[in-house]
């Protein structure tokens, strides 16, 4: 080959390395900064062409728990700093139960700026769950599908993991336990009562979940009389625990209550001496929207995300003013900005979680709703996020 060719091919060769390293530079520091549209309209999609949702979700799980997602820097606001049932939150968006079920990577979920991160559902005993696929994405409709089924490892396991969270690598923020019963199980209030004895010792709060969808005949105990065995029961468990103060005890509902069941859960939960602390507002809808484009919608499951958000919002506004706001309320589905987080404030929820969002908009997401969030506190002058509470109720 003459000298000429040579130059010529060794400089084509300098001009792809430069291009990979560059493009690799790029995307590498994108990545690493947490660039919110980068994720939301690149990483994300890429990643969904890529890998079904089930193993999209094992993936990112299995990074978190290497503490191999970005850093995304803390958002230090006294605004958004709360205190509720006496634990300190230091900005009110969590990650909602379903994302670590197994209790695997909480503290690198936290570390993604979540103010707090509910582990579970866990189960009393392992079990696999319904048979895949499980899980579906709607992207046309910013939803998720899902009929999971409480796939879980077991008290014992998660127990384990819980404990053995090391003190010099734990990230800062509350850790809520989500409980769940076992399909095969006919003694459900014995099931939610081991949970509460299992980790009424390690877990900041404790929810008794009565509202998947995928369990044949969970959504039962919402019911008056079932509700109310259950929570004495359960409440029963959790004051007996050696510990002090002793955990608050959270109930979860559907979206999809008729008002006279919400009317029944609401006088259980607030009844003098109920022992219930709180609600979680809400768990997926049965329910199908008009509308939806997507070629899953008619999968069978829960459905969560954007369809389900005005519906969970007016489900919180149902219970605040059914409680007379005197329970505080965790508001969830279809959380995605600021300001969903805040229509779900000030409709009376203390706090929010959301899950689906993360599924669309990736790793930055709870920075970006806090953000946001902030802006339109400040904006409306209030100094702190339980100003805010409710606020819809007050200026009616
Ligand atoms: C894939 C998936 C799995 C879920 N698993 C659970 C669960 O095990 N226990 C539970 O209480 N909620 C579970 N949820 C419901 C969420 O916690 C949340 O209530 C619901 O998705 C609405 O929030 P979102 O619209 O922000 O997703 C799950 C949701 C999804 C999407």
């Amino acid at each position: 080959m003459s000298k000429v060719a040579l130059s010529n091919a060794s400089k084509w060769k300098e001009g792809i390395i430069v291009l990979i390293s560059g493009t690799a530079v790029f995307l590498g520091g994108m990545t690493a900064t947490g660039q919110p549209r980068f994720y939301r309209n690149v990483l994300m999609p890429i990643g969904q062409k890529l890998f079904d949702a089930e193993t999209a979700h094992q993936w990112t799980i299995k990074l978190a728990k290497w503490r191999a997602l970005p850093y995304i820097k803390p958002l230090d606001s006294s605004v958004l700093k709360s205190r509720v049932w006496n634990l300190d939150f230091d900005n009110p968006v969590g990650l909602a139960a379903g994302f670590d079920k197994q209790g695997e990577a909480v503290d690198g979920l936290l570390k993604l700026g979540f103010g707090f991160v509910e582990v579970g559902s866990v189960t009393p005993e392992p079990q696999p769950g319904n048979a895949k696929p499980r899980v579906f994405r709607l992207p046309e409709d910013g939803a998720v599908i899902n009929r999971y089924g409480f796939n879980s490892d077991g008290h014992t396991v998660v127990l384990e993991r819980l404990t053995s969270r090391g003190t010099d690598t734990r990230s800062p923020g509350v850790v809520g336990v989500n409980l769940g019963k076992n399909a095969s199980s006919a003694d459900a209030v014995g099931d939610y009562v081991s949970g509460v004895r299992a980790f009424g010792d390690i877990a900041d709060y404790l929810v008794v979940n009565v509202s998947s969808p995928n369990t044949p005949g969970l959504r039962a105990m919402q019911r008056r009389e079932a509700l109310l065995a259950l929570v004495a029961a359960a409440t029963d468990a959790r004051d007996r625990l050696a510990r002090s103060p002793r955990p608050p005890l959270l109930v979860k509902v559907a979206p999809d209550l008729t008002r006279e069941e919400k009317v029944d859960v609401a006088a259980v939960v607030s009844r003098p001496g109920s022992g219930v602390d709180g609600i979680v507002v809400s768990n997926t809808t049965i329910s199908r929207p008009a509308g939806l484009k997507s070629e899953h919608a008619a999968e069978t499951g829960g459905l969560s995300g954007a369809p389900l958000k005005s519906l969970a919002t007016e489900t919180i506004r149902d219970f605040y003013a059914l409680t007379s706001g005197a329970v505080p309320i965790i508001g969830v589905g279809g959380v995605a900005s600021g300001r969903d987080a805040y229509e779900k404030i000030k409709a009376g929820a203390s706090l929010v979680q959301l899950y689906t969002a993360f599924v669309y908009h990736g790793p930055p997401i709870a920075r970006t709703v806090n953000e946001e969030l902030e802006k339109l506190l400040v904006a409306d002058g209030y100094k702190s996020v339980s100003e805010a509470v409710g606020a819809d109720h007050k200026s009616v």
